[in-house]
């Protein structure tokens, strides 16, 4: 487990989105005054939503958002599966963040072709101000999976044979993930409780490999948290 983590318990996965959403409006309000621009990176999979419910309905100084996505799935790009199709409908389609800072995942190209292509993507980006992750019930995040092998120094991994459908998927990498000022782990449900407990004991699972320099949050919740 990472050393310098903050674990946030709270009692629901509401409280949990809650205290979250928070944190990434004050993120973004310091981060606009000292460097004009906040750049934030999105986490895929269900728990985000509540949290994109509520950035929506808040008063931020969109104009100066900048998104980028931790991961996508290798779909269509209006597929209803896809990452960036949930943070539109929830999210993105209700506040003025200008459509040229919105950097989607080209995961409809497969995963080389879009891999390569949001490599010069986050390049670019260089430290990202907020990153939102999740974590899935064998302990991975993003698409950063229990026993996949990849590349150390990419910024961007194409990704194959994924135990959570669809197969085929693209990540950015921990490497990556961890150049960032600010880092949340959000986590609720019962399912994830095993993860958590292995991950705070120690184990070397894919949430244990996202290290930025600065301390980490983890948001979660009492369903998850059964130590
Ligand atoms: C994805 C996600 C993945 C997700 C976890 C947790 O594309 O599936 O990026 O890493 O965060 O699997 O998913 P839930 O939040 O739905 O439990």
């Amino acid at each position: 487990m990472q050393n310098n983590s903050r674990w946030h318990y709270l009692e629901t996965a509401e409280q949990v989105a809650e205290a979250a959403c928070q944190q990434i409006l004050n993120a973004a309000t310091s981060a606009i005054s000292e460097r004009g621009k906040f750049k934030l990176v999105l986490a895929g999979g269900g728990t985000p939503e509540k949290v994109y419910r509520l950035l929506a309905e808040s008063n931020a100084d969109w104009a100066n958002w900048h998104i980028y996505y931790g991961d996508e799935r290798c779909l269509p790009a209006d597929h209803q599966d896809r990452n960036s199709l949930m943070a539109s409908r929830v999210l993105l389609d209700n506040v003025a963040i200008p459509a040229n800072q919105v950097f989607t995942i080209p995961a409809e190209r497969g995963p080389e072709q879009a891999a390569a292509s949001y490599s010069l993507t986050v390049a670019e980006a260089g430290a990202f101000d907020m990153v939102l992750l999740g974590m899935g019930e064998d302990g991975h995040t993003a698409s950063l999976f229990p026993g996949h092998q990849h590349q150390q120094d990419e910024l961007v991994h194409a990704v194959y044979n994924s135990p959570k459908p669809p197969p085929e998927r693209v990540s950015i990498s921990a490497k990556a993930l961890s150049n960032t000022r600010e880092l949340i782990f959000l986590i609720t449900g019962a399912n994830k409780q095993e993860a958590v407990n292995l991950w705070r004991s120690g184990s070397d699972l894919p949430v244990a490999t996202i290290e930025p320099e600065n301390p980490i949050d983890i948001y979660i919740d009492s369903d998850a948290f059964k130590p």
